[in-house]
């Protein structure tokens, strides 16, 4: 069989490769870059070392920005209203880049080294199906029960090196939306995380102490400009992760529920991405009606769901997607953001759209809002309040 693998360079996956082609199967390592800090020199050496029969890097990062980030922005999606779905926005544009491999190679099956405990497998397995119905997935880590174990001594057989004392205890995921890790000690929950297992962020005590100010331009509800000069998503992010990184913002710690039923302890490190959503949503206060503002909040939820959970190619996903475009026409503007030892905060919102305003919000000098129209309207927004009460009044 030929057989393209989503190939990350790690333990577990290099591991596959060497199963599959000692089993006779042609195996195509497919590694999708997508802004994740890898030892990209490395991990091709491993793929071939363990007898792939070719490796394709894959540069994601554009399309990965334009079309999954730009709307999880303009989504302000967060799933359970915390975690920017940093996993979960990465794996149906693997899945579509795999599938695109296997076509051009003419592979029988995509296989992905999901275990069977987790979201990923969710992700990766409808993904690729709703794709390409014809393709088989394959999960071998999951069929095979390997073991870390198992998987060093099939390597070492092989004469791979996998340094055990840099191996890291910790199961990690990371792009340019952020970090995700997992296992290790933090399976307790009641274990703080130790500093070893953020790897982007500085500890508060490295923090500058000095506070500094970005000013993010958006247009059409996205990034287009950090303090005056152009930028694209991509590059505001990049920008974003560096400052927020240095300041120590854009740690999380929860507790989460994934699909397959389990609870399980995260911490993620996201500043770039949680400082743009910050942003994003405050810029949406201060232009977007209210009525379209709480219906968004709503459909909001919904979209973080149907993401995390895998159903990124689902009609419902991107009916939503048409609702939160058309929220975002006119969304320009500016936020500015105060970075400050461990958090970052919107401090002045400005646009040519704002829905804001003052002449009607203040309460000195200049008030255009007649005051004397509340006096009717306040009667007959309570009316239904103050009837029920009187008449239980009455039954008493
Ligand atoms: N729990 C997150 C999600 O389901 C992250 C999973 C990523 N995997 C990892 N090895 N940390 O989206």
């Amino acid at each position: 069989m030929k057989i393209v693998l989503a190939y990350s360079g790690g333990l577990d996956t290099t591991a596959v490769v060497a199963r599959y082609t000692d089993e006779g199967h042609e195996v195509v390592a497919a590694y999708g870059e997508l802004g994740q800090p890898g030892e990209l020199e490395q991990a091709s050496a491993r793929a071939m070392a363990a007898g792939a029969a070719a490796l394709e890097v894959l540069d994601l990062r554009e399309g990965f920005a334009r079309d999954y980030l730009g709307p999880a922005l303009k989504a302000n999606a967060t799933y359970e209203g915390r975690y920017p779905l940093v996993s979960a926005l990465s794996r149906p544009c693997i899945s579509a880049a795999l599938v695109d491999v296997a076509r051009r190679h003419g592979a029988d099956a995509v296989a992905h080294g999901c275990t069977g405990k987790g979201n990923d497998q969710v992700r990766f397995e409808v993904s690729i199906r709703a794709l390409a119905p014809d393709l088989d997935v394959l999960a071998p880590i999951r069929d095979w029960q390997l073991s870390r174990d198992d998987s060093m001594r099939l390597l070492e057989s092989k004469g791979i090196a996998i340094d055990v004392t840099k191996r890291s205890p910790y199961s990690i995921d990371e792009n340019v939306w952020g970090r995700a890790c997992e296992a290790g000690v933090i399976e307790d929950p009641w274990a703080a995380p130790p500093e070893e297992a953020f790897g982007w962020t500085n500890p508060l005590a490295a923090a500058p102490t000095t506070p500094r100010e970005v000013v993010v331009g958006f247009t059409g509800g996205l990034p287009t400009a950090l303090d005056g000069e152009a930028t694209d998503l991509l590059g505001a992010l990049e920008a974003l992760n560096s400052i927020g990184s240095e300041y120590g913002t854009g740690r999380l710690d929860v507790i989460e529920n994934r699909l397959v039923g389990i609870k399980s302890r995260e911490v993620y490190e996201a500043p770039g991405a949680l400082a743009l959503l910050e942003a994003h949503r405050s810029l949406e206060d201060l232009c977007m009606e209210r009525d379209l503002l709480h219906e968004k909040a709503r459909v909001e939820i919904r979209w973080a769901e149907l993401v995390y959970n895998g159903q990124w190619f689902s009609p419902l996903r991107e009916a939503l997607d048409a609702f939160v475009e058309s929220s975002q026409a006119g969304l320009d503007g500016e936020v500015r953001l105060r970075y400050e030892a461990g958090r970052v905060t919107t401090v002045g919102r400005r646009s040519p759209a704002a829905l804001y305003d003052e002449s009607l919000a203040t309460y000195g000098d200049g008030d255009t809002f007649d005051q004397s129209d509340s006096t009717g309207f306040v009667k007959l927004f309570g009316l239904p309040v103050v009837h029920a009460a009187s008449v239980r009044e009455a039954r008493r």
